[in-house]
């Protein structure tokens, strides 16, 4: 396995039964972590890119089996952010060195067309870069926010197991979760997709198929997470995914895919106290830390034991600096988009 890795690290290859072989023990992490390292340092350096994120709705139609924010789940206090207070977000995150927002919300059909591409108009006026993550849309939908200027998209495929996918985000096709990912790499955005990690059901050979995914789709930056059981769904029971499983399938991600944008995850962190650090550290090179103010954190509750849901952004911002110059990295003043100079 040791020559796999040496191999991937060179030619951004490996088989499907190499990554389960890797995902399968914990003899190679040493090697595995420091060669993703070593990778996302000679591809995309040492800067790391902060994404400033507004959870501007927890309101979804959606019915994700492991969601806090599905439609069935009635002990959530459910909130919608005004117009008025997205821009006062999106304007504080740039006061403080923001260069990208991530809006972020449910399935909310209150915001229209019309209104979305009003706020990403306003927001490009900040001088910043806007990416999306507010679900599945039909393709001119997606059309019409680039072009009122949204430059990225953030949309999971969770899993590619399609019969597992189908089954935890009932009322969902999985051949249109896949519409959404081509529609959007058509339209010019920066392409981001990611998976759960520990679902009830998934084994290691889908998470193996999870990450190729990744390279054939060439996907622009990739978001890795845990899955965390949230006692208000129907999958409260499960186990959930780990930290270590979720950090080996990021770092497999960067062998392969050695130039894209891969953030150190909030779910990470959520498992470890020094998560996003470690996952800088392994091969992630951005940080998506919440701009939202007030309740509205608490109220974005996806998983229990979120971090920050009691600070400001002003202390999230303080705080992600100093995880970040104590391992010795620099945070970028550019936007971050994906790093095209490197020969593959
Ligand atoms: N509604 C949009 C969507 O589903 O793409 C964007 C918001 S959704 C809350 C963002 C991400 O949260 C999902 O892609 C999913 O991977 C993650 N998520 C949801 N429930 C989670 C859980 N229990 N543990 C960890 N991550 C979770
Ligand atoms: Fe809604 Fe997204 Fe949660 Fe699914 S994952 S319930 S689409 S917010
Ligand atoms: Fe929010 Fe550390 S990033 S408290």
């Amino acid at each position: 396995m040791l020559t796999a890795i040496q191999q991937a690290a060179a030619t951004h290859l490996l088989t499907k039964e190499e990554i389960v072989r890797l995902l399968q023990t914990t003899e190679f992490d040493g090697p595995l972590f420091e060669a993703a390292n070593a990778l996302r340092e000679k591809y995309v350096g040492n800067l790391v890119h902060l994404r400033g994120l507004i959870e501007f709705s927890n309101i979804c139609k959606q019915n994700c089996l492991y969601c806090g924010l599905r439609r069935e789940n009635l002990n959530v206090q459910r909130y919608r952010l005004t117009t008025e207070e997205i821009l006062d977000f999106a304007a504080k995150a740039r006061s403080y060195g923001y260069r990208t927002v991530v809006l972020q919300s449910g399935e909310d059909d209150y915001f229209t067309v019309d209104k979305l591409q009003y706020i990403i108009r306003k927001i490009k006026e900040l001088d910043l870069a806007i990416t999306l993550s507010v679900g599945e849309k039909s393709t001119d939908e997606y059309r019409a926010y680039k072009e009122a200027g949204a430059d990225r998209y953030l949309l999971r495929i969770e899993t590619t197991d399609q019969a597992l996918y189908e089954r935890l985000d009932p009322g969902m096709s999985f051949v249109n979760r896949i519409r959404c990912l081509k529609d959007l790499r058509e339209l010019g955005y920066e392409l981001g997709t990611g998976c759960l990690v520990g679902l009830p059901g998934q084994t290691l050979e889908s998470l193996a198929d999870d990450i190729l995914f990744f390279k054939e789709l060439n996907a622009d930056m990739v978001g890795i997470g845990p899955f965390i059981p949230n006692p208000d769904t129907p999958l409260a029971a499960a186990a959930g995914g780990s930290f270590e499983l979720s950090l080996k399938v990021m770092a497999i991600t960067r062998l392969l895919l050695p130039d894209i944008n891969i953030p150190a995850t909030t779910a990470m962190e959520t498992l470890n106290r020094q998560g996003r650090v470690v996952a800088l550290q392994s091969g992630a090179n951005v940080v998506m830390p919440n701009v939202t103010e007030g309740d509205y954190r608490k109220f974005y509750a996806l998983y229990p034991g979120k971090i920050c849901i009691n600070d400001t952004p002003a202390h999230c911002r303080g705080c992600i600096t100093g995880k970040i110059t104590a391992i010795g990295r620099s945070i970028s003043e550019d936007y971050g988009f994906r790093n095209k100079c490197c020969p593959l």
